[in-house]
């Protein structure tokens, strides 16, 4: 195959996590969000290592059990690509994606289970919308990129994965700030105003937090800013409203916040437990999901009756809370301040006295804690473990430990290091916490 040569096969399957596999005189070629069953037009790109890659053209056949998509912005926003299956299509999808992972990579793991998420629509409690343009020097838009496009922002006000008052707030700030002519941030350049936008919203509270990430290059009316939201027809209640004072270089939401409106926080509860939830705190996007998520994880643990537990990388202390209801004593570890001060909070809230959270790296942190656990349970950010505090945890010896990943990829290279380490995996369960999407939750029972 040549550079650029224009390839036309079906895709025999998928790998994880949006990946369609094909193959043409016995060669493999790997496409990226094409799906099992379809007929594609692609352009062969590279190979690397024996994997050949093309780049997808056009769906020239669906495959025989795709549907229509429901979602108006399907064709442009890379969110929900699983969005033409029904929704067990899509988990089995999911389900074949991650055993292909893992046997491709010659783990024999007891998968077979894939958890429903119990809302498959508006089941996401936070939104990070993009202020960009619909392409280069075209109109102020305000959602997520497009596909394969990292410039161009699609406005995404009919979005199905979050629920009406987010469409409501998004077209109505949008709206506000192409009135009042504000210019977007240009990350080429350095120059102009707006950046993000979050709104988060408690599932179970209906406390509405939004976020308003910004340079200070621009003079703000947060007085204006928040009357417009207080305009709103919102159906849960604004309980904060915050200005993000981001000079930072990087396409993140970081920097200096200032409390236009209410709190810094809002409430949600998970497992019958509250937790106060503040802008830079990780907590579980589907609260409904996180309920199956969590109860999952802790029916891996036999018994946590007078136990010492560990909750490594804690976020607001959601696990750790959750096993001190038996546990002896919990020790919780988490990088953020703002995620182990709330973590304090929420347990103090929710009456529980035997958890301790830890603010730092989880390796550093390990090696001033005297306390030896009978349980471990890690759930650690998309890059993994990593090796040496595998090492580490396993140091511990103990027989069993919970791993709950949200990166199948990663979760697979750690794998390979607990092997090494003396522990198999002797259960698997898939959590679909993100409906139509390539993503999903996994976790796994280690043994000794
Ligand atoms: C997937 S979240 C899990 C949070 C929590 N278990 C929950 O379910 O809400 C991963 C957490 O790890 C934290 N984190 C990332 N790197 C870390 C590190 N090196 N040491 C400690 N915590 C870390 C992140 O801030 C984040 O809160």
């Amino acid at each position: 195959m040549k550079k650029g040569e224009l390839l036309e096969f079906t895709i025999d399957y998928n790998k994880y996590p949006n990946v369609g596999v094909g193959s043409i005189d016995g060669k493999r070629i790997y496409v990226k969000n094409a799906i099992e069953g379809q007929k594609i037009s692609a352009r062969y790109q590279k190979s690397k290592g024996g994997r050949y890659e093309a780049k997808l053209l056009e769906v020239i056949e669906r495959s025989p059990v795709e549907k229509d998509s429901f979602c108006e912005h399907f064709n442009e926003c890379g969110g929900c690509m699983l969005q033409t299956f029904d929704y067990d299509g899509q988990k089995n999808l999911k389900l074949k994606m991650v055993q292909n992972l893992f046997e491709e990579a010659g783990f024999d793991v007891p998968l077979t289970e894939v958890i429903s998420s119990p809302e498959a629509f508006e089941y996401r409690n936070k939104m990070e919308f993009s202020f960009g343009d619909a392409y280069k020097g075209g109109p102020l838009t305000l959602g997520m990129h497009k596909k394969g496009r990292h410039n161009d922002v699609v406005t995404v006000d009919h979005c199905h994965l979050a629920d009406e008052d987010y469409r409501t707030i998004l077209r109505g700030l949008l709206d506000y700030f192409v009135k009042i002519d504000a210019p977007k941030y240009n990350k080429h350049i350095h120059e102009g105003f707006l950046k993000h936008l979050v709104v988060r919203k408690g599932k179970t509270t209906g406390e509405i937090m939004v976020a308003l990430s910004a340079s200070t290059q621009v003079p703000f009316d947060g007085k204006a800013f928040v009357d417009v939201l207080k305009n709103m027809p919102l159906k849960g209640t604004l309980e904060s409203i915050l200005y993000v004072k981001n000079d930072g270089l990087g396409d993140v939401v970081s920097g200096e916040i200032e409390v236009l409106y209410g709190r810094d926080y809002i409430l949600d509860s998970v497992m019958r437990l509250n937790f106060k939830i503040n802008l830079y705190s990780f907590f579980q996007t589907n609260t409904l999901g996180a309920n199956l998520l969590y109860e999952t994880a802790i029916q891996m643990i036999p018994d946590l009756d007078g136990k010492v537990c560990f909750d490594l990388f804690s976020g607001t202390g959601t696990i750790g809370q959750i096993m001190a209801q038996k546990a002896k004593k919990v020790i919780g570890i988490e990088i953020v301040k703002d995620a182990v001060d709330a973590a304090k909070e929420n347990a103090a809230m929710n009456g529980i006295d035997n958890c301790t959270f830890l603010c730092g790296d989880v390796f550093d942190v390990l090696a001033g804690v005297e306390d030896k656990p009978d349980v471990i349970v890690v759930d650690p950010p998309r890059n993994g473990i990593g090796e040496k505090t595998v090492v580490k945890v396993t140091s511990y010896n103990i027989p069993e430990i919970v791993y709950v990943s949200c990166n199948p990829k990663t979760l697979m290279e750690d794998l390979s290091i607990f092997k090494k380490q003396g522990y198999d995996v002797t259960k698997m369960v898939l959590v679909d916490m993100f409906p139509w999407t390539g993503h999903v939750e996994v976790v796994c029972r280690l043994t000794k």
